[in-house]
């Protein structure tokens, strides 16, 4: 346990999103460095000893009971994630992203949790007008999704200011990590079409950029946002290098020694040409990723070549393979 987790000791933690990709590292993180953990989700934790709320964050009903009994610190996962459900779901995107935001800060305050953690994304900026990103480009959202998560800073500003809820937005770029089988972003994508032996469409050329961070990486950002004061506002959190989509191809056919046949389809509409971000702001409180993209998704290859063919990950439901707009 780091010397910062030693804050979190006995302190009472709701995580909302708590079943989801990140949301579990978060659990698993916070239940170790001796929290207590509390989750709300609209679905079950995988964990059946994890003290759930399950329902809606956007129901009040659910909110009182995820803040029953006090609740100290939050961090606030829950969201329409995928940026082309945003596209084609604007008013769920509303509701759960913005709406739900609000009911999770109402809860904050009313609770008087001291310090709350907001996962948000560098997709808020839009297109870049700098060589990167950093905390101070102007928001510019493409997506439903983007806006959405741009209004939920816009609030996190609004309660730390006006109710003392301390809350820092660490804008995720595109996280990566064990346990993201459900997920459909490339990553995972690649690692499904290459273990189903299926080819893999990429939309556009493959030449935009993306800065991709571990999961590990993410949930110590999270942490020490939690236990250091000094964690307010926006804070970029990304490797700090950007790869193009074709050298995620390669790095995953490399560590999986595979081939895999790719195709082009047409670029999607919203998708952020580039993302390249400034990770200078996170280091200079002391956050720095410890695992670059090789370290990482070979760890991610090993994982998804020992599951059975016949496991949720490769069955229906799963949207067709390509890439997503960037985050
Ligand atoms: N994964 C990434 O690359 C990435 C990048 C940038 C930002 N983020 C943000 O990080 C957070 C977590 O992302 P993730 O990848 O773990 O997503 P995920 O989809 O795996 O997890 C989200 C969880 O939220 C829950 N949820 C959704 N709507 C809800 C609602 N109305 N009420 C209660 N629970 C609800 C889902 O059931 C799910 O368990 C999200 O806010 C996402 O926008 C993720």
């Amino acid at each position: 346990m780091s010397a910062r987790d030693e804050g979190l000791i006995g302190r009472r933690v709701l995580v909302t999103g708590g079943s989801g990709f990140i949301g579990r590292h978060v659990v698993a993180r916070l239940s170790a460095a001796g929290a207590q953990v509390r989750v709300v989700d609209l679905v079950p934790h995988p964990d059946p000893e994890v003290d759930l709320v399950c329902g809606d964050i956007a129901d009040p009903e659910t909110i009182e009971a995820a803040y029953e009994g006090g609740i100290d610190h939050v961090v606030h996962l829950a969201a329409v994630t995928s940026v082309l459900k945003s596209v084609q779901q604007p008013e769920l995107t509303f509701q759960t992203n913005v709406v739900g935001t609000h009911r999770v800060l109402e809860g904050a305050r009313a609770a008087g949790v001291s310090a709350l953690v907001f996962a948000s994304t560098n997709a808020v900026t839009g297109p870049m007008e700098e060589a990167k990103i950093t905390e101070r480009a102007r928001l510019r959202p493409l997506t439903p999704y983007g806006s959405s998560k741009a209004a939920g800073e816009m609030m996190m500003s609004a309660y730390t200011a006006a109710y003392g809820v301390r809350c820092t937005a660490i804008r995720l770029t595109n996280v990566y990590g064990l346990g993201m089988q459900a997920k459909d972003s490339i990553v995972a994508r690649l690692m499904r079409a290459i273990r189903l032996g299926s080819g893999f469409e990429i939309y556009g050329d493959g030449l935009q950029v993306r800065d991709y961070v571990h999961v590990n990486d993410v949930v110590r950002a999270a942490c020490a946002a939690l236990a250091d004061e000094r964690w307010s506002g926006p804070v970029v959190i990304g490797y700090g290098e950007s790869i193009s989509v074709l050298d995620v191809v390669d790095e995953v056919r490399r560590v999986s020694g595979t081939t895999l046949e790719l195709t082009h389809g047409p670029a999607r509409a919203g998708e952020m040409p580039a993302v390249i971000v400034d990770p200078s702001g996170a280091h200079a409180l002391g956050w720095r990723p410890e695992l670059d993209f090789h370290a990482g998704v070979s760890g991610v290859w090993q994982e998804w070549s020992a599951l059975a063919l016949d496991a949720p990950a490769f069955q229906a439901a799963v949207p067709p393979a390509a890439t997503v707009a960037g985050r």
